[in-house]
Protein backbone atom coordinates (compact mmCIF):
# COMPACT_ATOMS: atom_id res chain seq x y z
CA UNK A 1 0.00 0.00 0.00
CA UNK A 2 1.34 3.33 -1.05
CA UNK A 3 0.24 6.48 0.61
CA UNK A 4 0.83 10.39 0.37
CA UNK A 5 0.77 13.37 2.80
CA UNK A 6 -0.62 16.45 1.63
CA UNK A 7 -0.09 20.13 3.59
CA UNK A 8 -2.09 22.92 3.09
CA UNK A 9 -1.60 25.08 -0.06
CA UNK A 10 -0.16 28.23 0.71
CA UNK A 11 -1.13 29.08 -3.33
CA UNK A 12 -2.07 27.16 -6.16
CA UNK A 13 -1.17 28.53 -9.27
CA UNK A 14 -0.10 27.20 -12.79
CA UNK A 15 -1.00 25.58 -16.02
CA UNK A 16 -1.09 21.92 -16.39
CA UNK A 17 -1.30 19.43 -19.35
CA UNK A 18 -4.24 17.21 -17.82
CA UNK A 19 -4.24 13.48 -18.65
CA UNK A 20 -6.21 11.95 -21.77
CA UNK A 21 -9.72 11.45 -22.14
CA UNK A 22 -10.34 7.73 -20.06
CA UNK A 23 -13.59 7.57 -21.97
CA UNK A 24 -12.73 8.61 -25.18
CA UNK A 25 -9.37 6.65 -25.09
CA UNK A 26 -11.52 3.28 -24.31
CA UNK A 27 -13.23 3.69 -27.26
CA UNK A 28 -11.15 5.25 -29.60
CA UNK A 29 -9.09 1.71 -29.25
CA UNK A 30 -12.38 -0.43 -28.98
CA UNK A 31 -13.50 1.52 -32.56
CA UNK A 32 -10.25 1.48 -34.40
CA UNK A 33 -10.19 -2.33 -34.10
CA UNK A 34 -13.70 -2.92 -35.44
CA UNK A 35 -12.83 -0.52 -38.30
CA UNK A 36 -10.99 -2.37 -41.10
CA UNK A 37 -8.32 -0.05 -41.65
CA UNK A 38 -5.01 1.08 -39.79
CA UNK A 39 -5.97 3.92 -37.14
CA UNK A 40 -3.36 6.31 -35.64
CA UNK A 41 -4.49 7.48 -32.19
CA UNK A 42 -2.52 10.81 -31.11
CA UNK A 43 -2.21 11.16 -26.88
CA UNK A 44 -3.72 7.69 -26.10
CA UNK A 45 -3.97 7.74 -22.39
CA UNK A 46 -0.96 6.17 -20.10
CA UNK A 47 -3.58 5.50 -17.08
CA UNK A 48 -4.16 1.78 -16.14
CA UNK A 49 -7.84 1.71 -17.50
CA UNK A 50 -6.95 2.61 -21.05
CA UNK A 51 -4.01 -0.06 -20.96
CA UNK A 52 -6.66 -2.88 -19.95
CA UNK A 53 -8.71 -2.07 -22.99
CA UNK A 54 -5.17 -2.24 -25.14
CA UNK A 55 -4.11 -5.61 -23.52
CA UNK A 56 -7.70 -6.65 -23.87
CA UNK A 57 -7.11 -5.80 -27.72
CA UNK A 58 -3.87 -7.58 -28.54
CA UNK A 59 -5.10 -11.03 -26.60
CA UNK A 60 -8.26 -10.71 -29.63
CA UNK A 61 -5.72 -10.72 -31.96
CA UNK A 62 -5.74 -7.22 -32.66
CA UNK A 63 -2.68 -5.44 -34.05
CA UNK A 64 -1.72 -2.83 -31.50
CA UNK A 65 1.85 -1.01 -31.89
CA UNK A 66 2.29 1.61 -28.92
CA UNK A 67 4.80 4.21 -29.01
CA UNK A 68 4.55 6.57 -26.14
CA UNK A 69 1.18 8.19 -26.38
CA UNK A 70 1.01 7.26 -29.59
CA UNK A 71 -1.06 4.35 -30.31
CA UNK A 72 -1.62 2.40 -33.72
CA UNK A 73 -3.97 -0.22 -34.75
CA UNK A 74 -5.22 -2.17 -37.68
CA UNK A 75 -8.35 -2.74 -37.72
CA UNK A 76 -9.57 -6.01 -38.37
CA UNK A 77 -13.08 -5.94 -39.14
CA UNK A 78 -16.24 -6.61 -36.78
CA UNK A 79 -15.82 -9.84 -37.33
CA UNK A 80 -11.76 -10.90 -36.99
CA UNK A 81 -11.63 -10.83 -33.95
CA UNK A 82 -9.80 -14.75 -32.69
CA UNK A 83 -11.31 -16.10 -30.04
CA UNK A 84 -8.42 -15.62 -26.84
CA UNK A 85 -6.37 -18.59 -25.15
CA UNK A 86 -5.84 -16.59 -22.11
CA UNK A 87 -8.93 -14.37 -20.03
CA UNK A 88 -9.26 -10.39 -21.16
CA UNK A 89 -8.56 -8.96 -18.09
CA UNK A 90 -10.32 -5.85 -17.41
CA UNK A 91 -8.62 -4.92 -14.57
CA UNK A 92 -10.22 -2.22 -12.78
CA UNK A 93 -11.96 -0.94 -15.77
CA UNK A 94 -15.59 -0.98 -16.01
CA UNK A 95 -15.85 0.65 -19.45
CA UNK A 96 -13.56 -2.04 -20.67
CA UNK A 97 -15.54 -4.73 -19.32
CA UNK A 98 -19.05 -3.31 -20.43
CA UNK A 99 -18.31 -2.14 -24.21
CA UNK A 100 -16.19 -4.88 -24.81
CA UNK A 101 -18.90 -7.84 -24.01
CA UNK A 102 -21.42 -5.81 -26.27
CA UNK A 103 -18.73 -6.55 -29.22
CA UNK A 104 -17.88 -10.14 -28.36
CA UNK A 105 -21.43 -10.91 -27.25
CA UNK A 106 -22.89 -9.32 -31.05
CA UNK A 107 -19.47 -10.88 -32.69
CA UNK A 108 -19.99 -14.67 -30.90
CA UNK A 109 -16.16 -14.78 -29.77
CA UNK A 110 -16.01 -17.39 -27.38
CA UNK A 111 -14.41 -15.76 -24.35
CA UNK A 112 -13.85 -14.92 -20.60
CA UNK A 113 -13.42 -11.19 -19.01
CA UNK A 114 -12.31 -10.96 -15.44
CA UNK A 115 -11.85 -8.23 -13.43
CA UNK A 116 -10.11 -6.80 -10.01
CA UNK A 117 -11.88 -7.23 -6.54
CA UNK A 118 -13.45 -3.54 -7.42
CA UNK A 119 -14.67 -4.62 -10.85
CA UNK A 120 -15.42 -8.29 -9.79
CA UNK A 121 -18.20 -6.94 -7.16
CA UNK A 122 -19.85 -4.45 -9.72
CA UNK A 123 -23.28 -5.23 -10.89
CA UNK A 124 -23.01 -6.58 -14.77
CA UNK A 125 -27.00 -7.54 -14.73
CA UNK A 126 -27.75 -4.67 -16.25
CA UNK A 127 -26.32 -5.52 -19.79
CA UNK A 128 -26.57 -9.20 -19.09
CA UNK A 129 -29.80 -8.80 -19.49
CA UNK A 130 -30.23 -7.11 -22.84
CA UNK A 131 -27.67 -8.77 -24.66
CA UNK A 132 -29.35 -11.78 -23.46
CA UNK A 133 -32.26 -10.34 -25.03
CA UNK A 134 -30.50 -9.70 -28.12
CA UNK A 135 -29.66 -13.37 -28.98
CA UNK A 136 -26.29 -13.46 -27.43
CA UNK A 137 -25.18 -16.53 -25.31
CA UNK A 138 -23.58 -14.37 -22.25
CA UNK A 139 -23.42 -15.47 -19.03
CA UNK A 140 -22.01 -14.26 -15.33
CA UNK A 141 -21.45 -15.45 -11.85
CA UNK A 142 -24.30 -15.55 -9.91
CA UNK A 143 -26.32 -14.23 -13.41
CA UNK A 144 -24.56 -10.58 -11.98
CA UNK A 145 -20.99 -10.45 -11.57
CA UNK A 146 -17.60 -10.93 -13.28
CA UNK A 147 -15.95 -13.38 -14.83
CA UNK A 148 -18.19 -13.25 -17.55
CA UNK A 149 -18.47 -15.62 -19.86
CA UNK A 150 -19.40 -15.16 -23.82
CA UNK A 151 -19.99 -18.09 -26.23
CA UNK A 152 -21.05 -18.25 -29.93
CA UNK A 153 -24.33 -17.63 -30.01
CA UNK A 154 -27.48 -18.04 -32.47
CA UNK A 155 -26.50 -13.95 -34.17
CA UNK A 156 -27.95 -11.22 -32.87
CA UNK A 157 -31.36 -9.43 -33.18
CA UNK A 158 -32.15 -6.02 -33.74
CA UNK A 159 -34.02 -4.17 -30.35
CA UNK A 160 -35.99 -1.47 -29.21
CA UNK A 161 -33.92 -0.41 -26.21
CA UNK A 162 -35.65 2.45 -23.62
CA UNK A 163 -32.81 2.74 -21.28
CA UNK A 164 -33.62 1.67 -18.08
CA UNK A 165 -30.65 3.26 -16.31
CA UNK A 166 -28.85 7.00 -17.63
CA UNK A 167 -25.23 5.02 -18.28
CA UNK A 168 -23.31 5.62 -21.15
CA UNK A 169 -21.78 1.71 -20.44
CA UNK A 170 -24.99 0.19 -20.75
CA UNK A 171 -26.11 2.25 -23.76
CA UNK A 172 -22.79 1.74 -25.39
CA UNK A 173 -23.14 -2.18 -24.77
CA UNK A 174 -26.13 -2.53 -26.73
CA UNK A 175 -25.48 -0.59 -29.60
CA UNK A 176 -22.03 -2.06 -30.11
CA UNK A 177 -23.69 -5.64 -29.89
CA UNK A 178 -26.47 -4.06 -32.50
CA UNK A 179 -23.89 -3.32 -34.64
CA UNK A 180 -23.82 -7.10 -35.84
CA UNK A 181 -27.79 -7.34 -35.92
CA UNK A 182 -29.37 -7.79 -39.26
CA UNK A 183 -32.47 -5.61 -38.35
CA UNK A 184 -31.32 -2.35 -36.52
CA UNK A 185 -31.37 -2.12 -32.77
CA UNK A 186 -32.74 1.46 -31.58
CA UNK A 187 -31.63 2.67 -27.87
CA UNK A 188 -34.00 5.28 -26.48
CA UNK A 189 -32.82 7.69 -24.19
CA UNK A 190 -34.37 10.42 -22.28
CA UNK A 191 -31.99 11.31 -19.48
CA UNK A 192 -28.77 12.18 -21.68
CA UNK A 193 -25.65 10.37 -20.92
CA UNK A 194 -21.68 10.78 -22.54
CA UNK A 195 -22.52 10.71 -26.38
CA UNK A 196 -18.74 9.87 -26.73
CA UNK A 197 -19.75 5.98 -28.78
CA UNK A 198 -22.33 8.21 -30.82
CA UNK A 199 -20.04 10.53 -32.20
CA UNK A 200 -17.35 8.54 -32.68
CA UNK A 201 -18.92 5.68 -34.32
CA UNK A 202 -20.99 8.65 -36.46
CA UNK A 203 -24.26 6.13 -35.34
CA UNK A 204 -27.75 7.79 -36.81
CA UNK A 205 -29.17 9.94 -33.67
CA UNK A 206 -33.09 11.05 -33.96
CA UNK A 207 -34.23 13.61 -31.65
CA UNK A 208 -37.88 13.41 -30.62
CA UNK A 209 -39.83 14.92 -27.74
CA UNK A 210 -39.16 12.75 -25.23
CA UNK A 211 -34.78 12.62 -26.19
CA UNK A 212 -33.31 10.94 -28.49
CA UNK A 213 -33.38 7.40 -30.41
CA UNK A 214 -29.79 5.90 -31.15
CA UNK A 215 -29.50 3.88 -34.29
CA UNK A 216 -27.04 0.76 -34.77
CA UNK A 217 -27.05 -1.95 -37.37
CA UNK A 218 -25.08 -4.77 -39.37
CA UNK A 219 -25.22 -2.35 -41.78
CA UNK A 220 -23.71 0.76 -40.31
CA UNK A 221 -20.21 1.78 -41.89
CA UNK A 222 -17.23 1.58 -39.58
CA UNK A 223 -15.42 4.66 -39.61
CA UNK A 224 -11.45 4.80 -38.59
CA UNK A 225 -10.59 6.33 -35.69
CA UNK A 226 -7.42 8.23 -36.95
CA UNK A 227 -7.46 11.51 -34.27
CA UNK A 228 -6.07 12.89 -31.10
CA UNK A 229 -7.29 12.29 -27.50
CA UNK A 230 -8.34 15.59 -25.57
CA UNK A 231 -7.57 16.34 -22.12
CA UNK A 232 -9.83 14.89 -19.46
CA UNK A 233 -12.76 16.93 -18.46
CA UNK A 234 -13.28 14.29 -14.96
CA UNK A 235 -9.46 15.25 -14.29
CA UNK A 236 -10.18 19.00 -14.78
CA UNK A 237 -12.74 18.86 -12.54
CA UNK A 238 -10.38 18.17 -9.45
CA UNK A 239 -8.14 21.37 -10.17
CA UNK A 240 -11.50 23.21 -10.97
CA UNK A 241 -12.92 22.83 -7.54
CA UNK A 242 -9.36 23.12 -5.79
CA UNK A 243 -8.90 26.73 -7.46
CA UNK A 244 -12.23 28.03 -6.75
CA UNK A 245 -12.58 26.95 -2.95
CA UNK A 246 -8.59 27.97 -2.29
CA UNK A 247 -7.98 31.68 -1.12
CA UNK A 248 -5.10 32.31 -3.43
CA UNK A 249 -5.15 30.32 -6.39
CA UNK A 250 -5.22 30.97 -10.17
CA UNK A 251 -5.04 27.79 -12.68
CA UNK A 252 -5.06 27.64 -16.08
CA UNK A 253 -5.84 24.07 -18.13
CA UNK A 254 -5.09 23.73 -21.65
CA UNK A 255 -6.37 21.27 -24.05
CA UNK A 256 -9.69 19.93 -21.83
CA UNK A 257 -12.11 18.06 -23.75
CA UNK A 258 -15.65 20.01 -23.79
CA UNK A 259 -18.37 17.51 -24.74
CA UNK A 260 -21.44 18.81 -23.36
CA UNK A 261 -22.45 15.61 -22.09
CA UNK A 262 -19.48 16.06 -19.81
CA UNK A 263 -19.07 19.25 -18.56
CA UNK A 264 -21.81 19.75 -16.55
CA UNK A 265 -19.68 19.98 -13.30
CA UNK A 266 -18.03 23.15 -14.61
CA UNK A 267 -22.14 24.41 -15.14
CA UNK A 268 -23.23 23.45 -11.18
CA UNK A 269 -19.42 25.36 -9.90
CA UNK A 270 -20.80 28.40 -11.85
CA UNK A 271 -24.33 28.03 -10.30
CA UNK A 272 -22.03 28.35 -6.98
CA UNK A 273 -20.35 31.76 -8.22
CA UNK A 274 -17.24 29.76 -9.01
CA UNK A 275 -14.90 32.16 -11.59
CA UNK A 276 -14.51 29.80 -14.46
CA UNK A 277 -13.18 30.90 -17.99
CA UNK A 278 -13.62 29.05 -20.73
CA UNK A 279 -12.14 29.24 -24.59
CA UNK A 280 -13.38 26.31 -26.56
CA UNK A 281 -10.41 26.65 -29.15
CA UNK A 282 -9.71 23.20 -30.84
CA UNK A 283 -11.93 20.36 -32.11
CA UNK A 284 -10.47 16.84 -31.81
CA UNK A 285 -12.57 14.63 -34.91
CA UNK A 286 -16.07 15.64 -33.08
CA UNK A 287 -15.02 15.94 -29.98
CA UNK A 288 -15.01 20.06 -28.97
CA UNK A 289 -11.59 20.74 -26.30
CA UNK A 290 -10.24 24.19 -25.33
CA UNK A 291 -8.51 25.83 -22.49
CA UNK A 292 -10.45 26.00 -18.96
CA UNK A 293 -9.74 28.83 -16.12
CA UNK A 294 -9.99 29.05 -12.75
CA UNK A 295 -9.30 31.53 -10.27
CA UNK A 296 -10.05 31.77 -6.43
CA UNK A 297 -14.17 32.49 -5.70
CA UNK A 298 -16.25 32.70 -2.71
CA UNK A 299 -19.21 29.98 -3.43
CA UNK A 300 -22.60 29.88 -2.75
CA UNK A 301 -24.94 26.50 -1.99
CA UNK A 302 -26.76 24.93 -4.70
CA UNK A 303 -29.15 22.13 -5.32
CA UNK A 304 -27.98 19.96 -8.03
CA UNK A 305 -30.58 19.40 -10.81
CA UNK A 306 -31.02 15.16 -10.79
CA UNK A 307 -31.37 15.63 -14.88
CA UNK A 308 -27.47 17.05 -14.86
CA UNK A 309 -26.19 13.59 -12.36
CA UNK A 310 -25.42 11.64 -15.61
CA UNK A 311 -23.41 14.43 -17.15
CA UNK A 312 -21.35 14.63 -13.81
CA UNK A 313 -21.52 11.72 -12.21
CA UNK A 314 -17.51 11.35 -12.15
CA UNK A 315 -17.32 14.88 -10.69
CA UNK A 316 -19.76 14.64 -7.91
CA UNK A 317 -17.08 13.46 -5.69
CA UNK A 318 -14.87 16.67 -5.52
CA UNK A 319 -18.46 18.66 -6.31
CA UNK A 320 -19.22 17.34 -2.75
CA UNK A 321 -15.55 18.62 -1.94
CA UNK A 322 -16.64 22.21 -3.27
CA UNK A 323 -20.37 22.37 -2.16
CA UNK A 324 -18.75 22.09 1.71
CA UNK A 325 -16.94 25.03 0.96
CA UNK A 326 -19.90 27.04 0.09
CA UNK A 327 -21.93 29.19 2.31
CA UNK A 328 -25.69 27.63 2.80
CA UNK A 329 -26.86 23.83 2.30
CA UNK A 330 -26.60 22.34 -0.66
CA UNK A 331 -27.90 18.98 -1.88
CA UNK A 332 -27.44 16.33 -4.55
CA UNK A 333 -30.41 13.92 -5.44
CA UNK A 334 -31.18 10.95 -8.01
CA UNK A 335 -27.69 9.81 -7.85
CA UNK A 336 -27.90 6.50 -6.33
CA UNK A 337 -25.79 5.18 -9.36
CA UNK A 338 -22.97 6.84 -7.15
CA UNK A 339 -23.17 3.61 -5.13
CA UNK A 340 -22.20 1.07 -7.93
CA UNK A 341 -18.90 2.56 -8.96
CA UNK A 342 -15.10 1.66 -8.19
CA UNK A 343 -16.59 1.61 -4.68
CA UNK A 344 -19.81 3.07 -3.11
CA UNK A 345 -18.98 6.69 -3.29
CA UNK A 346 -22.04 8.35 -1.47
CA UNK A 347 -20.66 5.96 1.56
CA UNK A 348 -16.95 6.40 0.71
CA UNK A 349 -17.14 10.29 0.50
CA UNK A 350 -19.22 10.23 3.74
CA UNK A 351 -16.33 8.66 5.43
CA UNK A 352 -13.79 11.02 4.16
CA UNK A 353 -15.94 14.30 5.02
CA UNK A 354 -16.70 12.88 8.30
CA UNK A 355 -12.77 12.27 9.23
CA UNK A 356 -12.45 16.44 7.91
CA UNK A 357 -15.25 17.45 10.44
CA UNK A 358 -17.81 18.58 7.87
CA UNK A 359 -21.64 18.19 8.46
CA UNK A 360 -23.57 16.19 6.23
CA UNK A 361 -26.47 13.94 5.64
CA UNK A 362 -26.23 10.99 3.81
CA UNK A 363 -29.70 9.77 1.58
CA UNK A 364 -29.67 6.59 -0.58
CA UNK A 365 -29.60 8.37 -3.47
CA UNK A 366 -27.36 11.23 -2.16
CA UNK A 367 -26.38 13.57 0.26
CA UNK A 368 -27.03 17.11 1.77
CA UNK A 369 -24.01 18.92 2.74
CA UNK A 370 -23.99 21.80 5.71
CA UNK A 371 -21.64 24.02 3.80
CA UNK A 372 -19.27 26.40 6.17
CA UNK A 373 -18.12 28.71 3.29
CA UNK A 374 -14.32 29.56 3.57
CA UNK A 375 -12.71 27.46 6.66
CA UNK A 376 -10.16 25.37 7.31
CA UNK A 377 -11.40 21.59 7.62
CA UNK A 378 -9.62 18.95 10.08
CA UNK A 379 -6.35 16.95 8.49
CA UNK A 380 -7.19 13.35 8.04
CA UNK A 381 -6.32 9.98 7.57
CA UNK A 382 -8.32 9.54 4.56
CA UNK A 383 -9.01 6.30 2.90
CA UNK A 384 -9.55 5.93 -1.02
CA UNK A 385 -10.54 2.56 -0.48
CA UNK A 386 -8.60 1.87 -4.10
CA UNK A 387 -11.03 4.42 -5.51
CA UNK A 388 -9.39 6.76 -8.29
CA UNK A 389 -11.78 9.92 -7.48
CA UNK A 390 -12.15 9.17 -4.09
CA UNK A 391 -8.25 9.81 -3.41
CA UNK A 392 -8.14 12.61 -5.69
CA UNK A 393 -11.08 14.09 -3.94
CA UNK A 394 -9.73 13.49 -0.57
CA UNK A 395 -6.48 15.46 -1.45
CA UNK A 396 -8.30 18.39 -3.12
CA UNK A 397 -9.89 18.87 0.54
CA UNK A 398 -6.59 17.99 2.22
CA UNK A 399 -5.05 20.99 0.32
CA UNK A 400 -7.11 23.51 2.50
CA UNK A 401 -7.19 21.36 6.13
CA UNK A 402 -5.68 22.74 8.97
CA UNK A 403 -2.23 20.35 9.09
CA UNK A 404 -1.14 17.49 7.16
CA UNK A 405 -3.56 14.42 5.61
CA UNK A 406 -2.46 11.45 4.74
CA UNK A 407 -4.08 9.91 1.72
CA UNK A 408 -4.04 5.71 1.96
CA UNK A 409 -3.43 3.34 -1.00
CA UNK A 410 -2.92 7.17 -2.91
CA UNK A 411 -1.72 4.50 -5.98
CA UNK A 412 -5.23 4.48 -6.95
CA UNK A 413 -4.72 7.78 -8.55
CA UNK A 414 -3.10 5.67 -11.73
CA UNK A 415 -6.13 4.49 -12.97
CA UNK A 416 -7.19 7.85 -14.54
CA UNK A 417 -4.77 10.45 -13.74
CA UNK A 418 -0.97 8.91 -13.29
CA UNK A 419 0.81 12.22 -12.77
CA UNK A 420 -1.96 13.35 -10.58
CA UNK A 421 0.36 13.87 -7.51
CA UNK A 422 3.26 15.07 -9.40
CA UNK A 423 1.12 18.12 -11.06
CA UNK A 424 -0.76 18.36 -7.68
CA UNK A 425 3.23 19.28 -6.30
CA UNK A 426 3.48 21.82 -9.50
CA UNK A 427 1.15 23.61 -8.74
CA UNK A 428 1.31 24.07 -5.02
CA UNK A 429 5.20 24.98 -5.45
C1 LIG B 1 -18.15 5.89 -18.57
C2 LIG B 1 -19.43 6.06 -18.16
C3 LIG B 1 -19.82 6.31 -16.77
C4 LIG B 1 -18.63 6.76 -15.93
C5 LIG B 1 -17.40 5.96 -16.19
C6 LIG B 1 -17.02 6.00 -17.65
C7 LIG B 1 -17.90 5.62 -19.99
O1 LIG B 1 -20.35 5.12 -16.23
O2 LIG B 1 -18.95 6.74 -14.56
O3 LIG B 1 -16.33 6.45 -15.42
O4 LIG B 1 -16.75 5.76 -20.46
O5 LIG B 1 -18.87 5.27 -20.68
P1 LIG B 1 -21.89 4.74 -16.45
O6 LIG B 1 -22.16 4.88 -17.86
O7 LIG B 1 -22.06 3.32 -16.00
O8 LIG B 1 -22.63 5.69 -15.57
Amino acid sequence: MEQKTVTAARTLRGSLTLPPDKSISHRLALFAALAEQTSVIENYSEAADPVSTLSCLEKLGVPVVRSRNRVTIEGVGRFGFKSPVEDLDCGNSGTTMRLLAGILAGAGVRSRLTGDASLSARTMKRILDPLTRMGADISGRDDDYAPLEIRPGKGIQGMRYPLPIASAQLKSAVLLAGLYGKKPTEVIETVQSRDHTERLLNLPVVQNGEGSIIHSSLDHQLPGQTGRVPGDFSAAAFWLVAGAIHPDAEIALPGTGLNPTRTAAMQVLQEMGAHIEIDEDERTGNEPSGTIRVKSSALRAVSLDPALVPNCIDELPVLMVAMCFAEGRSEIRGAEELRHKETDRLDAMARVLEAAGESFELFEDGIRIQGRGAHRPKAGIFESEHDHRIAMSAAVLSLMAEGTSTIRNSEATAISYPGFWRDLEELTR
